[in-house]
């Protein structure tokens, strides 16, 4: 079976943009088409992220419209909605029809905007979000995702005694990362005491456990493993791609603090791979507040069960520490443009295994995997990247 190939990456700054939905995105996609050197009618399917338009912008048929606004009409076009994993769903589908044949040269990738630049607020994009919760259950209760992510973080306080200065930690490393980053919302340090000193939003999360709303997009050009070698971007190698859910309200799941879709989509990842979390070399994970990157680190393995609270206080996640977690800076720092963020860990895999990436660079990298989860860990997709010999 061809493997998949990361041919092309690009994303736009996260942050506020004043532009259309499609000029963002074509942003992103014209930066990862000239990094592949594909010309447009190569490309024969687009496969794209976008979870709140409809909502947030009256924008549906997002697809055929982008593709359209870049010239791609023409081609088959999907549009992917899977809350926060939304374009990690759509990449996975992009792998696979690349590795199944069904198609040589797809470019995938994902927008949102959610900054006040849409005539929303905080309090109405928050809403917005919510609709991620369960119908009848969650939201006629009032239950928000940083709510959501409280009730997760504190059954692991519970469990294993994590302390809300080991939370303002993993802020404190991932803002440290994000001034390395370019394309970060906040490209700016921070310390524990300014974290905890910030306003609460949900206990146990001051404002900067918080990510923020930002606007972006982000895309890759995805190719058969037969074809890497005809385009002009160094080709990275797409080796699994883990995709699970869980039980959707919070009260079915079996347990809070494991995420058990992270565990499952891990394991199928690292089979699919012939890899376990014993050859990762670094990580991008699903940090939208700094108690998920906690639950995440554990879930995929790399920290033992109740010990992933310590690992940015230790020094051991950071740029420089033994597993590397959030170089980019993460949704905390980076931003978190619902629809761009799978693919943009994507886009940071590649860039960091092509060892591209400056003063955020990961020492020797050659294995890297991207966790990327959707409403209450309902989904996860977990991906890994390995370095093309
Ligand atoms: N991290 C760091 N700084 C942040 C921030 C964040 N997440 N959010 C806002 N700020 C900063 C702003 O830049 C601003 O700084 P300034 O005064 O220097 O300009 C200040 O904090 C206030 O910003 P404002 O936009 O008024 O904050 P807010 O109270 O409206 O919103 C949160 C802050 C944390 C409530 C909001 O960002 C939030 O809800 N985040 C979570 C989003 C979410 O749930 N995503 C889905 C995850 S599954």
């Amino acid at each position: 079976m061809p493997r998949a190939v990361v041919v092309g990456a690009g994303m736009t700054d996260f942050g506020p943009h004043d532009q259309p939905l499609e000029e963002l995105f074509a942003d992103a996609a014209f930066l990862a088409i000239d990094d592949a050197g594909v010309s447009l009618d190569e490309i024969d399917a687009f496969y794209f992220g976008n979870a709140m338009g409809g909502q947030a912008e009256d924008d549906t048929h997002l697809a055929p419209k982008l593709a359209t606004h870049i010239g791609l009409q023409g081609i088959p076009c999907q549009r992917f909605e899977d809350a926060c994993a939304t374009s990690s769903n759509a990449f996975k589908h992009a792998v696979q029809a690349v590795e199944g044949g069904v198609h040589d040269v797809t470019l995938v990738g994902g927008a949102e905007r959610c900054t006040p630049e849409t005539g929303l607020g905080t309090g109405e994009m928050t809403k917005i979000f919510a609709s991620a919760a369960h119908r009848q259950y969650e939201q006629p209760a009032g239950l928000t995702f940083p709510g959501v992510f409280a009730l997760l973080t504190k059954r692991h306080m519970h469990e294993h005694g994590t302390t809300e200065a080991q939370l303002a930690d993993v802020a404190v490393k991932n803002h440290y990362h994000g001034q390395f980053n370019p394309h970060a919302h906040f490209g700016r340090d921070t310390t524990t005491e300014a974290v905890l000193e910030s306003p609460l939003v949900a206990d146990p999360f001051h404002l900067m456990d918080c990510c923020p709303f930002s606007d972006g997009a982000s895309a890759v050009l995805v190719v058969s493993d037969d074809l890497a070698e005809n385009f002009d971007g160094e080709p990275v190698n797409v080796t699994g791609v883990g995709h699970r859910t869980d039980a959707v309200p919070l009260a079915d799941k079996v347990s809070l603090s494991a995420t058990q879709s992270a565990r499952d989509a891990a394991r199928e990842a690292y089979d699919q791979a012939g890899i376990s979390s014993e050859d990762v070399d670094f990580a991008e994970v699903h940090d939208c507040f700094t108690g998920a990157e906690v639950l995440a680190i554990e879930a995929v393995g790399l920290f033992e069960d109740g010990t992933g609270a310590r690992a940015a206080a230790d020094g051991r996640t950071y740029v420089d520490g033994e597993l590397p977690v959030n170089p980019s800076g993460g949704l905390k720092a980076k931003g978190h443009p619902i629809g761009a963020t799978g693919t943009a860990q994507i886009v940071e895999l590649t860039e960091q295994l092509r060892g591209t990436t400056g003063r955020r660079q990961v020492e020797d990298a050659t294995t890297g995997i991207a966790h990327n989860l959707g409403g209450d860990a309902g989904t996860t997709v977990v991906t890994v990247m390995e370095e093309r010999e």
